[in-house]
């Protein structure tokens, strides 16, 4: 049996984004910029570089700017054109033409597992992605299509896992698993025996996290409707793949690569660092700087 191809990735992009406050009162935190690129378009070039073009973003109230990212800007390009500055023009350009973006609302921020539901209709019966754009990933093979790899293989969802200290696991949802033997991607491949979401440290079942990446199998939608609301009132993607894992394998991958939380303020400073650092056209100076800073402290 041929598998169908992964061509939808669904950005849950709903979230109040409180952590971020007051930054986030009036605008989504989708749109925060690291250097000079909103969180968002760096999910979305992953994944065009994973091979899939098809974006679905779950929006809220508050979050036409993001329509407005994608969306062509007549007077902007009009303006760089008779400027002549080709450069800027074909880099606004792209942002509209990379891909197909299509938006549904969730009217209320009840959940991450509500969030991924309401984009039931637009996926269809096929398996999908999931970024959350709040994890940036900075990874020589793009996170997303690391993911694609072992679900291409095995036909199964596949999350993103990553190891995270004990006194910051009850930040997130923590999987029990067991190592797979898999040559190509050693002591990384794991099958999942059990997620919890937000456990407490001494009750976590092991120090691996699940990290804002996923590819899944359609199944996951009966999934969510099955559940409950559990940590904080909220229906959890987390509690939805536990469900899921009665009947349906899920796989976790340890990725390659680094990750970070700027949807967290300390996260989002240390991602604007180390992407200033590795541009062409700021890292030198931008070191320069921060070397003059370090001495003086
Ligand atoms: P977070 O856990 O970061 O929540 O959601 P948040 O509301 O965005 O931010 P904080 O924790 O209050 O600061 C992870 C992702 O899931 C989306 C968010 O937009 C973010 O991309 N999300 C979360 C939704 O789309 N809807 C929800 O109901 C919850």
């Amino acid at each position: 049996m041929t598998l169908p191809k992964v061509r939808k990735a669904v950005f849950p992009a709903a979230g109040l984004g409180t952590r971020f406050l007051p930054a986030t009162k009036a605008q989504p935190k989708e749109m925060l910029p690291v250097v000079d690129k909103p969180l968002i378009q760096y999910g979305v070039e992953e994944a065009r570089h994973s091979g899939i073009h098809n974006i679905i973003i779950v929006t809220g109230r508050g979050k036409a700017s993001i329509e407005d990212h994608f969306d062509v800007s007549f007077e902007l390009e009009h303006l760089l054109e008779s400027k002549n500055r080709a450069d800027m023009l074909s880099m606004v350009r792209a942002i509209s033409d990379i891909v197909d973006v299509s938006y549904v609302r969730q009217k209320e921020a009840l959940g991450l597992g509500h969030a991924v539901h309401r984009a039931k209709e637009l996926v269809g019966h096929e398996p999908f992605a999931v970024v959350l754009s709040d994890d940036i990933i900075a990874s020589q093979t793009p996170c997303i299509r690391q993911l694609l790899d072992v679900h291409e293989f095995y036909g199964a969802s596949v999350l993103a896992l990553m190891e995270v200290p004990k006194d910051q696991i009850s930040a997130y949802g923590v999987v029990d698993a067991e190592l797979v033997a898999d040559n190509g991607r050693e002591n990384r491949l794991f099958r999942i025996r059990n997620l919890v979401e937000k456990p407490k440290a001494a009750d976590a079942p092991s120090n691996l996290a699940i990290i804002g990446r996923y590819v899944l199998t359609p199944e996951i939608f009966a999934a969510v409707e099955a559940i409950q609301p559990g940590s904080g009132g909220e229906i959890q993607l987390t509690d939805a793949l536990k469900y899921m894992l009665r009947n349906r394998p899920i796989y976790g991958l340890k990725f390659e690569g680094k990750r970070f939380d700027a949807g967290d303020k300390l996260g989002f400073l240390k991602a604007t660092v180390e992407f200033a650092l590795n541009r062409h056209d700021l890292g030198k100076d931008f070191r320069e700087y921060l070397r003059t800073i370090c001495a003086q402290s």
